[in-house]
């Protein structure tokens, strides 16, 4: 297969569905994206509150390591062994002031430095390395690494461009909303999806389908195509964007203009037993109810009403990929507002009301393209020609800079 033969519109609004399939467009990825000269959502600063602490995890499908060193700064490495490739932390977080593999023991320091191998003389002048070995030339492999308001990203990338310029200043502001006190982490879940990281990415754009694919989300108004809302496109080729919506911003003709075509989408007639999981209060700087802020090519950051996570796209292969959900609230919570967001942490996640939909459709998706990769999709709904800005919530415009930036950094 020639990767010149993808099939795609000149404005990206169709794309041949062989980009999910192909083994060949997987490893270019791993090179181009995942070790390219753009940016990738790490973690969170406050998982690693001291020196020594440490978390695991992956960039595309490389693993990694981030630590935070005795005198206080974040590095992150190739979570691999020099040696003869072993994983080198299999844990997901911790705290120690070294790093040894599991197989020979060879011990790493918190700047990935090589400072230890048993047996490095052999045993009574026979065996061990040989005298040419330089211990000092090993390294881990390094990531630059970069945080905003708490938020780490990193890049395996020679030439990165500056973070602030990578992510534009209307998404550096949005962080800084979604992040405008000191945080601290409630809790994690995992989730895999059988389908390709990018239909992930495409259905996170969507904001097309948020109201008609997720009945609890129509039904009960937490996004609904008769809101007021829509999407903000950025970065050079606009590959982020910021879904948005407003709780309680339609009324009933409208919703009855959009949702008669379709019958079993929203039903006025269920009722919640207990309506506390739809509470909004209002408390961060914007005015929005819903946020869902997707930076290319890994980061997911959502405030739907008082649940506020993190989410980190972890491709698996060609057909499999993980998403890594890490929820988060304020250090200055009340109990109260604590308990709030863990009763709302049900809205998403893997059996999440408004998002367990979502692994199934990737899935279907990813299932019945298989068989036809030179078939494409359309991406048409919001319109056609420039990719821009979206004043309305019936648009799939936000894939199509999605797709702008992918090829453009794949050189493709
Ligand atoms: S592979 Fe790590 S010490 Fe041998
Ligand atoms: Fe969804």
């Amino acid at each position: 297969m020639q990767l010149d033969t993808l099939k795609r519109a000149k404005d990206f609004s169709s794309i041949g569905y062989k980009v999910f399939h192909s083994e060949e467009i997987y490893d270019r990825e791993r090179s181009h994206i995942f070790s390219g000269n753009l940016w990738n959502y790490v973690c969170l600063d406050v998982e690693l509150a001291e020196p020594g602490s440490f978390i695991t995890t992956y960039i595309g499908d490389i693993p990694v390591l981030v630590n935070r060193t005795m005198d206080g700064q974040l590095k992150a490495f190739e979570n691999r062994c020099q040696h003869r490739g072993t994983k080198l932390r299999r844990e997901a977080r911790g705290k120690e002031t070294t790093h040894t593999c599991v197989y020979h023991q060879w011990c790493y320091n918190l700047d990935g430095g090589l400072v230890g191998i048993p047996f490095a003389r052999g045993k009574d002048g026979k065996g061990g390395l040989p005298p040419e070995f330089d211990r000092s030339s090993i390294k881990l492999r390094e990531m630059k690494l970069a945080t905003i308001h708490g938020v780490v990203f990193g890049s395996f990338g020679d030439d990165p461009p500056k973070l602030e310029d990578y992510l534009g200043p209307r998404v550096v502001e949005l962080i800084g909303n979604l992040f405008y006190k000191p945080v601290k982490v409630l809790g994690y879940q995992r989730q895999r999806i059988l389908g390709n990281w990018k239909l992930y990415n495409e259905n996170v754009r969507d904001t097309n389908h948020g109201g008609l694919l997720h009945m609890f989300h129509a039904t009960f108004g937490l996004a609904r195509l008769s809101q007021e809302g829509g999407a903000r496109l950025d970065g050079a080729t606009r590959g982020h964007n910021t879904s948005y919506t407003t709780y309680g911003t339609d009324n009933e003709s409208q919703r009855k203009d959009g949702y008669s075509q379709t019958k079993k989408v929203m039903q006025e007639t269920f009722k919640l037993a207990d309506p506390s999981i739809l509470h909004f209060e209002r408390e961060l700087p914007g005015e929005e109810s819903l946020v869902i802020l997707s930076t290319f090519p890994n980061g997911v950051f959502q405030q739907i009403s008082n649940s506020l996570c993190t989410r980190q796209i972890r491709p698996r292969g060609v057909d499999e990929m993980e998403l890594y959900w890490t929820y988060y609230g304020f250090v200055d919570d009340t109990p109260e507002m604590a308990e709030h967001r863990r009763n709302q942490a049900n809205l998403v996640g893997p059996g999440g009301l408004v998002s367990m939909e979502d692994g199934e459709a990737v899935q279907l998706v990813h299932e019945e393209t298989k068989a036809s990769p030179e078939a494409a999709s359309r991406i048409i709904i919001g319109g056609l020609g420039e990719i821009k800005d979206s004043e309305s919530l019936v648009t799939e415009m936000p894939l199509r800079g999605f797709w702008a930036t992918y090829f453009k950094a794949m050189d493709l």
